[in-house]
Parts: structure tokens; sequence; C-alpha cells
């Protein structure tokens, strides 16, 4: 069980966030919320939001604030979330972090803790450059460090692998910049509330561990 699970995963691109979001929902009745898989489905369907948000995802940049922060409101208004929640992705921004300390006030759902996943430059280019995604069910590999049993090929679903659009060494090194520049800002943000919990370790197994020994 675990007793804090109102969450927050914070990470550069390529940090695990999806990843160990997957090992934790299999665990525990947690809902999954990751404003980039939000986004990637408006663009799949070609929506209004999906069209500006695709330009701004392929070049690395932040979607704006209030659409981002609107998003996540309205899933967090879901009874569902009464069992607790990962933000995954999101928020970004001070501005965004603000605009979810109100909205999860006016819901009555208290921020527990912010695990923030640090891994280093070198191995999250190497990790991002060589992921691998399932077009069906969306579970994630990596043609390095977590292939596929048959290449290509999804070991969940049978789904077929693609690469995200935005994966390519250039656009995961603006990510990165815009992590840094954007987001890392968060962590002293959070680290005033005495929220953080900053995991070094780089093995899942031994995250979700770390995790759990944590938030129980
Ligand atoms: P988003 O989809 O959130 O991308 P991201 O933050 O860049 O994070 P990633 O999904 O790339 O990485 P991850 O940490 O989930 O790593 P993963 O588990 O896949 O956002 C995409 C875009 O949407 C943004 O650029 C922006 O444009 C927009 N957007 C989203 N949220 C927004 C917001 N709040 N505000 C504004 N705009 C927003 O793992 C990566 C790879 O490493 C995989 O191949 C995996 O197999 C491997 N791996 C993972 N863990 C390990 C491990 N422990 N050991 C070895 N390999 C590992
Ligand atoms: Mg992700």
């Amino acid at each position: 069980m675990l007793t804090q699970k109102n969450l927050i995963f914070v990470g550069a691109p390529g940090a695990g966030k999806g990843t160990i979001s997957a090992v934790m929902l299999e665990k525990y009745p947690l809902v999954h919320i990751s404003t980039g898989d939000i986004l990637r489905d408006e663009v799949k369907r070609g929506t209004e939001l999906g069209q500006q948000a695709s330009v701004l995802m392929k070049e690395g940049k932040l979607v704006p604030d209030e659409i981002v922060a609107g998003m996540v409101r309205a899933r967090l208004a879901q009874k569902d979330c009464d069992n607790g929640f990962i933000l995954d992705g999101f928020p970004r921004t001070i501005n965004q972090a603000n605009l979810l300390a109100e909205a999860l006030k006016e819901l009555g759902r208290p921020l527990d803790r912010v695990v923030y996943l640090q891994v280093d430059d070198e191995i999250i280019l190497k990790r991002l450059t060589a992921r691998q995604n399932c077009k069906k069910c969306g579970a994630i590999f990596n043609k390095i460090f977590m292939p596929s049993k048959v290449e290509n090929v999804c070991d969940n679903c049978g789904g077929e692998l693609f690469q995200r659009p935005d994966d390519s060494l250039e656009t995961a090194k603006s990510r990165l910049e815009v992590f840094y520049k954007q987001t890392q800002p968060l962590l002293d943000y959070y680290t005033e509330q005495g929220k953080v919990l900053a995991i070094t370790e780089l093995d899942k197994d031994k995250i979700v561990a770390a995790i759990e020994k944590e938030l129980a």
C-alpha cells in the first residue's frame, strides 16, 4: 500500500517517467495522467488543438500553460482520481505549478509528493534516440536498454513499434534544453514545500523499490 498517492513525476525527457508509471500502474490503482500522451492523442485525432500542438511538439517546445492545465484539471476532476494519480510530465513551468495548486485546492486533492527521476544527459540522449513505442497500446521499449523480444513488435499486444517524431537527436537536445530552462526551476519550488523525492538509481526495479519505500 502507498500512503502517499497523489504524485507528480518530474524528469528530463527520457528520464523514465512513462516507464516507471507503467510499473506503478500494474501494482496500484492510480490514474496515469501524461500530458504528452493526451497531446499525442489530440494530434492523432487531428483536432484543432492537436494541429496546434503538433508543430510545437515536433520542435520540442512547450504547449501553452493554460491549455495543458485545463486538460489536467478536467481529468483530475473525475472520480477515479480518488484512488490517487501520477501526473507524468505536468507541471513543466512554475505557472503550470501554480495553476495545478489552484485546481488541486478546488478539487480537495492535496499533492503528496514530487518524484524526481535524475538521469545524466548522455544517458538521456542514448535512451531517447533508441526509444520505440507501440502504435496500438503505447508500451515503451528501447532498442539498446529494453528491447522487445521480436524486433519492431510489441511484447504485450503484437502491435507495431515506431519512433516518436520528437526523438531525433536534434529535437531530443532541444527538449533537454527546454527542460533545464523551464522545468528545472520547479524542483526548487517543490523543495521549498518539502515535497521532492530525488531518485538517482538507474535500474528500473531499484527505482520502483525506492519509490515504494518512501511513499509507504
Ligand atoms: P512528453 O511525452 O511528456 O515527453 P517528455 O517529458 O519529453 O518525456 P518522455 O516521454 O520523452 O520521456 P519519459 O520520461 O516518459 O521516458 P520513457 O519512460 O519513455 O511530452 C512530449 C511533448 O509534449 C513536449 O515536448 C511538449 O511539446 C508537450 N508537452 C507535454 N507535457 C507538456 C506540458 N506539461 N506543458 C507543455 N507542453 C507539454 O523512457 C525513455 C526511454 O528510456 C525508453 O526507451 C525506455 O525504454 C528507456 N528507459 C526508461 N527507464 C529506463 C531504465 N531505468 N533503464 C534503461 N532504460 C530505460
Ligand atoms: Mg513519457
